[in-house]
């Protein structure tokens, strides 16, 4: 059986929280893809080149535990604008998407680009402020120092450049169920994607 969930969304809108609420569910793999431009990026800030890097992306790159500070994202964004890079990681993801069991893919051009073939396809937004709040919570949890302004500003920085680039840019599929997480709570977010999902994948099965 395949079957495909594809995610997208700004920075911190909750799409990874509820692609694992989505795979844990439903048992299919999830596959954060912007770990893998955050490895990229790491790899990169450690003198490597990017396309090289992205070329020889190995599983275990995606472990290293630097890879969700707020540097990683801003270097993952900066070569997640350089369509060598993005061509040389589309493979891995369309084998996970389309493996046997199902799968979840959270990222910014999954329903657009990657998959575009996919079952079910989810934009998660939520208000700037929300999504700011929520980062500074998981940083400063991990030892950033960074107040929720600078946080605020890394994240506008951060969209705008994947809204902006030429290749792939930050886009809802035109046939995405929109999601605003601003006012709801986990839970509520997670429950409207399992809906979706049931009603393609089917009750009896779910
Ligand atoms: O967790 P958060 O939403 O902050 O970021 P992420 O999903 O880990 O993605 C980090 C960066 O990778 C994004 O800002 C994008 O520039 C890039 N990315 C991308 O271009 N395409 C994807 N499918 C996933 C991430």
């Amino acid at each position: 059986m395949r079957f495909t969930v594809a995610i997208d969304g700004p920075a911190a809108s909750g799409k990874g929280t509820i692609g694992r609420a989505l795979a844990a569910r439903f048992g299919f793999a999830h596959l954060d893809t912007g770990l893998l431009y955050r490895a990229v990026g790491a790899k990169v800030r450690d003198g490597a080149e990017a396309v090289a890097a992205a070329e020889g992306l190995q599983l275990a790159d995606l472990e290293r535990g630097d890879l969700r500070s707020g540097a990683a994202g801003q270097a993952a964004s900066e070569v997640a604008a350089m369509p060598a890079v993005r061509a040389a990681l589309v493979q891995f993801q369309r084998d996970v998407a389309r493996r046997c069991g199902g799968a979840v893919l959270d990222g910014r051009d999954i329903g657009t680009v990657i998959c575009p073939e996919a079952e079910v396809k989810l934009f998660v937004t939520a208000s700037d402020a929300a999504r700011a709040h929520r980062r500074w919570l998981e940083l400063s949890a991990a030892g950033d120092p960074r107040g929720e302004a600078e946080i605020l500003a890394d994240l506008r920085a951060r969209d705008a450049r994947d809204k902006a680039r030429a290749d792939a840019p930050l886009s809802a599929a035109a046939d995405a169920l929109l999601l605003d997480t601003t006012e709801l709570t986990i839970d509520a977010a997670v429950e409207r994607a399992v809906r979706a999902v049931e009603e393609q994948f089917g009750q009896g099965r779910a």
